[in-house]
């Protein structure tokens, strides 16, 4: 029998954090996975900044709750609203939190344009807007994406549908950025139709890789991986219908 120790905890506001959980099991394939979605509430990026405070806190409470090892939020919004208290109110525990990749960004094209995309909470929180000020040589653009969740929630972040709303969003940057850094974990699920509108030129970036690197750092120091032959991955989800873990399942294999 394992323990429920085992478990890293990874949590979104829906399914967009399943793009985090592909790099987490890409980099410790041994490791038991518990992935909570909080589809029912989802999108939080347009939502008061204490709403999205409270759902995660709860979010957390629910995971920690299970016995998890360790916390993953894998939600650029969550983290901006919440993971300064998380981290005050569970000292003991390991939660890592993700967010927008400028560094990755910075590195690539120290004096370059970056588009940053990302939820409106994510974009207004002091958070980004310190993390921002790190790369004062950027030419930094902050494009919100209104719509954007909400599509990939509905199984359609490649579809016409989407390509038409970014579109509109992306019109301005066409041609002009070196870099857009994907800062909300549901928006590389809209990556080929991104890419298709801003062409070869813009590379696209988001944090998923370094998150996990940085998980699998935390777990090692702590000496807490868990040997060969263990993995697993559970899925829950706060809407619980069988269309919304078919459609979590699409993107974990996709
Ligand atoms: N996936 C979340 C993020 O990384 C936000 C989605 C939402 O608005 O709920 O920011």
């Amino acid at each position: 029998m394992h323990s429920k120790k085992d478990y890293i905890g990874v949590f979104d506001s829906g399914l967009g954090g399943i793009s985090v959980l592909r790099e987490l099991v890409k980099a410790m394939p041994q490791e038991r996975f518990l992935y909570f979605g909080d589809s029912a509430n989802a999108p939080y990026g347009q939502k008061p900044v204490e709403t999205v405070r409270q759902l995660t806190l709860d979010a957390a409470e629910h995971l920690f709750s299970r016995g998890v090892k360790a916390l993953v939020v894998a939600c650029n919004t969550a983290t901006a609203a919440a993971i300064d208290i998380l981290r005050e109110q569970h000292p003991e525990e390991i939660i890592i939190g993700i967010e927008p990749a400028l560094k990755v960004a910075a590195d690539r094209f120290p004096t370059g344009q970056v588009g940053v995309m990302a939820t409106e909470v994510t974009l207004h929180e002091e958070k980004f807007l310190h993390l921002a000020e790190h790369y004062p040589a950027l030419g930094l653009h902050s494009i919100s994406a209104p719509g954007l969740v909400e599509l990939v929630e509905a199984g359609k972040g490649e579809s016409d549908e989407c390509e038409t709303l970014l579109r509109g969003i992306l019109a301005p940057y066409v041609g002009k950025l070196d870099a857009l850094v994907l800062g909300c974990t549901h928006y590389p699920f809209a990556r080929g139709v991104i890419s298709r509108i801003l062409g070869e030129r813009t590379q696209l970036l988001d944090g998923g890789a370094g998150t996990a690197r940085q998980t699998l750092r935390r777990l090692m120091e702590a000496d807490l991986l868990s040997p060969e032959g263990n993995g697993d991955i559970q899925m829950e989800n706060s809407l619980g219908t069988p269309e919304i873990f078919n459609r979590a399942m699409e993107l974990l294999n996709g």
